[in-house]
């Protein structure tokens, strides 16, 4: 089965959690555009939900689809997002941000009752780092940012090349929010919050790529079938959908 197929499958499960009436915050990526598609054919249908955009291409995306849209303006609180993940351990702790949407991902992830994250079995973990860890941080004063981000890191025994994110064409990646992402090659992340609370400390640091304690529930596609994985933070709770 090709990765599509398996991320497929994770968003089909994902889509049947959806109820009537719910306000959804929709995600970012090629995991969570699988979601948005099927939830497109039911809008169709007739599924009454309202759904918040994690970034200008989910947007373009959903309303493209006739997907009904509004903003964490009018609706400050969701019942359920759905996103995709770039690593996800046992504890459901997540690197997200490969396509550079982590800081509305994760504005709309924590003010949503539930966050359920989809992802094809590659995205398991025993422990987050192999996926750069994205950064975003604001463009003033960058060599300052980056130099303190080193600081602090290494105090809490992290190391690694930081790449600020490039375009094709050479130019820096900018966020939805006009910001630059830094790609922190840290390889291992044997403590993600204490990193996380690290990261926290740089004022040029608007967001970094570690969700912890936000997934409720992972649902991954795999050879072997699609494993929902319930975060209780306090022991593993699985079974096979
Ligand atoms: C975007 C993200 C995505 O959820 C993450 O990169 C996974 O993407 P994909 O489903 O294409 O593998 O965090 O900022």
């Amino acid at each position: 089965m090709s990765a599509n197929d398996l991320k497929r499958q994770a968003a089909e499960v994902a889509l049947s959690m959806v109820e009537p009436g719910m306000k959804l915050g929709l995600g970012t990526g090629s995991t969570a555009a699988a979601f948005v598609d099927l939830l497109g054919a039911k809008v169709k249908q007739g599924l009454d939900v309202l759904c918040v955009p994690t970034s200008e291409a989910t947007r373009a995306q959903a309303a493209a689809l006739g997907i009904p849209l509004t903003t964490l303006d009018e609706e400050p609180f969701l019942d359920l997002t759905v996103d995709g993940a770039d690593e996800i351990d046992q504890e459901l702790r997540l690197i997200k941000g490969g396509g550079g949407a982590l800081l509305r991902e994760k504005i709309v992830a924590t003010a949503s009752d539930r966050m359920i994250v989809i992802a094809d079995a590659t995205k398991l973990v025993d422990t987050l780092g192999r996926f750069p860890l994205p950064i975003e941080v604001v463009p003033f004063g960058l060599g300052a940012t980056l130099s303190m981000i080193e600081m602090l890191t290494r105090d809490c025994g992290v190391e690694g090349e930081l790449v600020v994110r490039k375009l094709a064409s050479g130019e820096p990646f900018k966020t939805d929010s006009g910001n630059l992402i830094v790609d922190a090659h840290y390889s291992v992340i044997d403590d993600p919050e204490m990193l996380d609370e690290a990261l926290k400390m740089v004022p040029g640091v608007v967001e970094n790529g570690l969700f912890i304690g936000i997934a409720d529930v992972a649902i991954v596609a795999g050879a072997e079938g699609v494993k929902v994985i319930e975060a209780t933070y306090e022991g593993d709770d699985e079974e096979y959908a």
